[in-house]
């Protein structure tokens, strides 16, 4: 594995099922009573938040305080950021301050491949979502939800997906959702629809490992699993449709839609949701959406990339009758 974690196209397919094996070790630990290993017991990691964040944020402290790292979270928001204060000295800031690795979040795509490759910081760095580009653990954690849900969590180990059929749905021009799912899914042997307004296509996206339709009742029913986008209206400059109504007539997803979906088919998605414009409430609540297991399924993946990243030479979970001695 690389020593930064910077796009999901960085991962082979090896690299892919260790991370979602070794996840899979990690999410028992979340059924014990005490959900904490030692495994990062004296190192620091640093969450570098540029931009909004409530799942990534969250889990990714909640990853690394289970495996006892001490934990630094900064904001930009109320940091010297806001005074004008660049990367490069954000950066050489932590490297004086002994981090091991950066967790980052920024609104410019390329800033963490900034950060691993500038010689600023010596840390692992893992991207966290950069702009419209990469959001590479957000895709390991659906390609783990969808083998545990589609193979099973015992079956599933030293699986990959092939010839599971993924349609990814909505705003895929401004997804770093997508983007990574793509990529990562297609490693995974996985074979990915892409469904969107022709507006919101991006441009080039004949040389994605992908197939494009627009028309979303005729591939769902030959969907293995559904994963619909929000409509990132923060990152856009132009109308891309004419009205939400619209929009939500021809590629939300209402119970109506979910019944052409096979009977075991899933419906995810990444949050925030946005109910009403490209998921319903009857939809989001039903037993078929996976958001709420996404969220929690992306603790023990997030784990299993601190703990690859960081150098995890023990093994990452001990019984708890080794580690009382
Ligand atoms: C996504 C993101 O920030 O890229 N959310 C997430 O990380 N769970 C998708 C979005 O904002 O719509």
């Amino acid at each position: 594995m690389k020593r930064h974690l910077i796009s999901a196209a960085d991962l082979t397919r090896d690299d892919a099922v260790l991370i979602l094996d070794t996840a899979e070790e990690m999410a028992r630990v979340a059924d014990r009573p005490i959900k904490k290993l030692p495994t990062l017991r004296g190192r620091t990691v640093c969450n570098l938040f540029f931009e909004d964040s409530t799942r990534t944020r969250i889990s990714f402290e909640a990853a690394e305080k289970r495996l006892s790292a001490d934990v630094i979270n900064f904001a930009a928001k109320g940091s010297s950021v806001s005074k004008g204060e660049s990367l490069k000295d954000t950066a050489q800031t932590l490297e004086a301050m002994g981090v091991d690795a950066v967790v980052i979040r920024h609104g410019a795509s390329g800033a963490p491949y900034r950060l691993a490759n500038s010689g600023w910081i010596d840390a692992p760095v893992i991207n966290a979502g950069d702009g419209t580009h990469q959001h590479p653990t957000q895709a390991l954690l659906d390609a783990f939800t969808m083998r545990r849900r589609l193979i099973g969590p015992d079956a599933g180990i030293g699986q990959d997906l092939a010839g599971r059929r993924i349609t990814i749905v909505g705003d895929v021009l401004h997804s770093r959702v997508a983007r990574s799912n793509v990529d990562l899914l297609h490693t995974l042997g996985a074979e990915v629809t892409l469904v969107a307004p022709p507006t919101l296509v991006p441009v080039g996206v004949e040389t994605w490992p992908c197939e494009v339709s627009y028309d979303l009742d005729s591939v769902l029913p030959k969907s293995d699993a559904v994963m619909m986008l929000r409509v990132q209206r923060e990152r856009m400059n132009a109308a891309f449709f004419p009205t939400e109504r619209e929009y939500s007539r021809r590629y939300g997803l209402d119970g109506d839609r979910m019944a052409r979906m096979p009977g075991h088919a899933l419906v995810m998605h990444p949050g925030p949701m946005v109910r009403g414009m490209e998921i319903t409430a009857e939809v989001a609540d039903s037993g078929r959406c996976t958001a709420v297991e996404q969220v929690a399924n992306g603790v023990s993946i997030r784990m299993a990339v601190l703990y690859l990243l960081l150098g995890g030479n023990e093994p990452a979970v001990t019984n708890p009758r080794t580690e009382e001695k």
